[in-house]
């Protein structure tokens, strides 16, 4: 397994390869690529959809307001911006903010891979819906699967994908924000749990969370705390929060 600083030095190296992108017409009116934050061996990634005007300005992701409150809501559960990796699925802004089109999103997806690849994390966190339909590799509408894990491999990096709204929706809705932060809660029991999972050498635990049929709503449930996953309301200890596959 590469090291913190192998994986850093080959981010590196793909940032300044894409120094001077011109794969997509999004190139034209960019001030610089954006190309991705974070600790090179985070255990979890954010994706958002694509850099706005602050983080073309400043050449860093989730800078402006939906990047105060990705960083309010990171701090709930105990994390900063510097213990996990921040990109986008476009590394460059649409002009005037606009979605990302699919031809860009193709030009661009084998650059977040890449990232993927590098960092190898266990979790990754999609943002929204162009970055959960990305990685999630899914047409299912974000409010669907929003809040529920999947298990499965991108890059070839066995992860659980969790998606969540994006946090552009939540800046002048307080629902969508009691949702994120809901979420988020969440999203710690799956770091922690996985954390514990991996330690503790529970095969049969982490082969249960694979065997989940990829469905767009699954039935099936995480049991965090007592260490055993089933969608047959086994659970191998104390009764503890259920976390929803999807
Ligand atoms: N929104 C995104 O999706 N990404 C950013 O980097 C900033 C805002």
């Amino acid at each position: 397994m590469p090291s913190r600083e192998e994986r850093a030095s080959s981010l590196n190296a793909q940032q300044v390869a894409l120094r001077d992108c011109t794969a997509c017409s999004l190139s034209l009116k960019r001030t610089q690529v954006v190309f991705g934050v974070g600790d090179a061996a985070a255990e979890i990634m954010f994706v958002g959809e694509g850099p706005g005007f602050h983080e073309d300005k400043q050449g860093e992701p989730f800078v402006g307001q939906a990047g105060k409150l990705l960083s309010e809501l990171l701090a709930t559960i105990g994390l900063r911006r510097e213990d996990v990796y921040i990109a986008n699925v476009v590394k460059c802004r649409p002009p005037d903010n606009r979605d990302p089109l699919a031809s860009e999103i193709e030009a661009c997806s084998p650059n977040l891979l890449e990232q993927v690849r590098t960092i190898r994390p266990r979790v990754i966190c999609t943002l929204g819906r162009f970055a959960t339909r990305l990685i999630g590799e899914t047409d299912a509408p974000i409010s669907s699967v929003r809040g529920r894990a999947k298990s499965m491999e991108v890059a070839g990096v066995p992860v659980m994908v969790f998606p969540v709204f994006h946090p552009a929706a939540a800046l002048y809705t307080p629902s969508n924000r009691a949702l994120l932060e809901e979420d988020l809660r969440k999203l710690k029991l799956l770091l922690d749990r996985d954390r514990k999972a991996l330690t503790s050498q529970e095969d049969e635990y982490v082969a249960e969370v694979a065997a989940v049929p990829d469905e767009h709503v699954a039935k099936a449930e995480i049991t965090v705390a007592s260490g055993t996953v089933g969608d047959d309301g086994r659970s191998g200890g104390e009764r503890a929060e259920q976390l929803p596959l999807w």
